[in-house]
């Protein structure tokens, strides 16, 4: 077998390690348990693009253990095989393909068929389509696709960008909607905030920041808790005249309030507004939010949002799940690049209760 090191903490206590992966900094974290929870109640099948990765590898022998998933992995048979001997894991009776060995003539041109009918307008021939087939984003996505499996986890080792490109030509995004965007729970001392759009969207227009509000608002409801959203900037409800990010946030939030007059969302405003509803009653009364502190942060762009994020996570200030991918027709999600193995499980679980949702998905 192939050396990849020496063994890395093979598991001797498992419910020690158990607790290890799943509480942090003393944050309450129910909503990471529920979510692995609900994930148990019926595991689905879910490829993973980097399987022949340790901390891969070491997430997916806790999501087969706890019965959070049933993973398919891609990647090397040869390299998987002795990453999981050397470490000591215990992963058995898992499916592995190999797109260079394992898979049939037969499957590759059916899958290639699917694509290039996608795509032929577009620019792709049919022989583009075959070779893609040995791209394990593009592979991987065809199995949700054709539902040889039910979610898809890939990012851990690539660029954001590259990975989800061939999510987007499989699987596509939703009709109702012409955006994708990501989201992230951090769970707080305060609770739990969920911050859109972390991802996707770099300089996005007022229509662009209104799907996202509405994708996340359904996002944060499917954990039985009512969105209360803000719409982020550094001008609170029109002072800034001038042109900008500002004034984009305003024409969503005017749309927002015309076309979803329920839903609880208002800006633009600054983010100590957003969160001390009290500090902000008293300057603007009449806002949506009343005096209640927002729980769901809509950013202006990509850079703050980003940005944002990884800078309550990596301080430790918050735990973060994600990215959760939001808007495409199926569950595919890719991870933060280098994520820790409690965040490739946290997706994982996410990914399941995805795809529990998608009607007819398992076999
Ligand atoms: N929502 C839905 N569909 C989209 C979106 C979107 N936001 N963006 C592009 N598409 C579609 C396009 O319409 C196109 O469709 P088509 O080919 O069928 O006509 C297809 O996706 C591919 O489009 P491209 O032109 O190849 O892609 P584009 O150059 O627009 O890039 C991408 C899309 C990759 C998402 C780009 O917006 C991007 O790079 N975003 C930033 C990603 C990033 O770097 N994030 C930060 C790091 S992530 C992290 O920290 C965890």
């Amino acid at each position: 077998a192939m050396k990849t090191g020496v063994a890395r903490n093979p598991i001797k206590n498992w419910t020690a390690y158990k607790q290890e992966l799943s509480s942090r900094m003393g944050i309450d974290n129910k909503l990471i348990m529920a979510i692995r929870n609900k994930a148990k109640q019926e595991p689905k099948r879910v490829v993973f693009a980097e399987a022949n990765n340790f901390k891969v590898l070491k997430a997916v022998q806790f999501v087969i253990r706890e019965g959070i998933a049933r993973p398919v992995l891609l990647g090397n048979e040869e390299k998987i095989k002795a990453l999981i001997e050397e470490n000591q894991l215990q992963i058995e009776n898992v499916t592995v393909i190999d797109l260079f060995k394992s898979v049939s003539d037969d499957q590759r041109h059916r899958y290639a068929k699917i694509l290039y009918e996608k795509r032929r307008r577009k620019g792709m021939t049919y022989d583009e389509a075959v070779e893609k087939m040995y791209n394990r984003d593009y592979f991987g996505a065809m199995m949700v696709e054709t539902g040889e499996a039910d979610a898809f986890i890939s990012g851990f080792s690539r660029k954001y960008s590259d990975t989800i490109r061939p999510a987007l030509q499989v699987i596509g995004v939703k009709e109702q909607f012409n955006h994708i965007a990501g989201m992230y729970i951090l769970i707080t001392k305060k609770g739990p905030i969920f911050l859109a759009d972390t991802t996707v969207n770099m300089d996005p227009a007022p229509q662009t920041l209104v799907d996202t509000t509405i994708l996340t608002a359904a996002e944060v409801q499917k954990f039985n808790i009512i969105p209360r959203i803000a719409l982020l900037s550094y001008s609170n409800f029109g002072a800034f005249k001038g042109n900008g990010s500002p004034v984009r946030v305003k024409e969503a939030v005017k749309i927002l309030h015309e076309k979803y007059p329920d839903l609880i969302a208002d800006g633009e405003m600054q983010a100590n507004y957003a969160l001390n509803g009290k500090l902000r009653y008293k300057r603007y009364p009449f806002s949506k939010l009343g005096d209640n502190d927002a729980n769901t942060l809509i950013f202006p762009n990509l850079s703050s949002g980003n940005i944002c994020y990884k800078i309550l996570q990596t301080m430790g200030a918050a735990e973060a799940i994600g990215p959760v991918l939001m808007g495409m027709k199926k569950p595919i999600h890719i991870l933060q690049r280098d994520s820790s193995v409690r965040e490739i499980i946290n997706m994982v679980a996410i990914a399941v209760v995805d795809a529990q949702a998608v009607p007819g998905t398992g076999e």
